[in-house]
């Protein structure tokens, strides 16, 4: 295939993804804010997370063996593909908390989940979320390499810290996404994104327990899976 039809179909992926993993509204929402919060730093995607990348964030979680499991999602934005396969994962005796520092994603992670009497939904920067309970499965969309290196470090610390020992991280890497932003930094003369990935590399070769690649994603990703000690 040559590479202008490539970029078309990736495109046309990109677009219709949003109209097709959860209800209509909430597609149409999150797509129109992420255009515009994009710049800032804050969300690093365009579309939901795809059902595939969620069957892959969640393969710890459906293959649970033991009691009830305690569940974290950290940047759950207005609930996607990922947030589905936990819930459908989920036993009634598990627990799954919903963490997002966006409050309009956080208005309709209310309205999609508070029917469901175990899952609490925290409107919260996930730095300064400090409960008094553990996780076994820690399942989380923030897009590392936009955020400043003290947040990372920050961020992996802390999610040791909510972690049972021998508790299951999932994250993702999008794949494509840190070259691109490495050519504008490069027009730009900044170093600071190969310096990010460096530090992400140093926490994700400490545990990483395997990783997992999904094409059928906007942008397509990584997922690594972690086991912290
Ligand atoms: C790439 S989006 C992923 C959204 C959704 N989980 C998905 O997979 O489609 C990242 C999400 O993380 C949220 N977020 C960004 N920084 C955060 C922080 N410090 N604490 C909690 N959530 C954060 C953003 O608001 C956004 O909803």
């Amino acid at each position: 295939m040559q590479k202008k039809n490539i970029i078309f179909l990736i495109l046309i992926i990109g677009c219709i993804q949003p109209f097709s993993v959860s209800p209509k509204t909430n597609r149409i929402i999150f797509f129109l804010q992420n255009l515009f919060k994009i710049k800032s730093g804050q969300v690093g995607s365009v579309t939901p997370s795809s059902n595939q990348t969620g069957k892959a964030m969640s393969y710890y979680v459906a293959n649970h063996n033991g009691g009830p499991k305690n569940i974290l999602e950290v940047g759950a934005g207005p609930g996607s593909g990922i947030t589905e396969d936990i819930v459908a994962n989920m036993e009634p005796q598990d627990r799954l908390t919903l963490v997002e520092v966006n409050p309009e994603f956080v208005t309709i992670l209310h309205e999609k989940y508070d029917h469901h009497a175990n899952i609490s939904i925290v409107q919260a920067d996930i730095l300064t979320f400090n409960p008094d309970q553990k996780f076994d499965y820690i399942i989380s969309t923030l897009p590392l390499t936009i955020f400043p290196k003290a947040f990372i470090s920050q961020y992996f610390e802390h999610i040791q810290e909510l972690s049972q020992p021998k508790g299951i991280v999932s994250y993702i890497q999008y794949i494509g996404f840190p070259r691109i932003r490495m050519f504008i930094d490069a027009i730009l003369r900044k170093t600071a994104l190969k310096e990010k990935m460096q530090l992400i590399e140093h926490f994700k070769s400490k545990w990483l327990l395997e990783s997992k690649k999904v094409l059928f994603n906007f942008p397509p990703t990584w997922v690594h899976h972690l086991q912290m000690a």
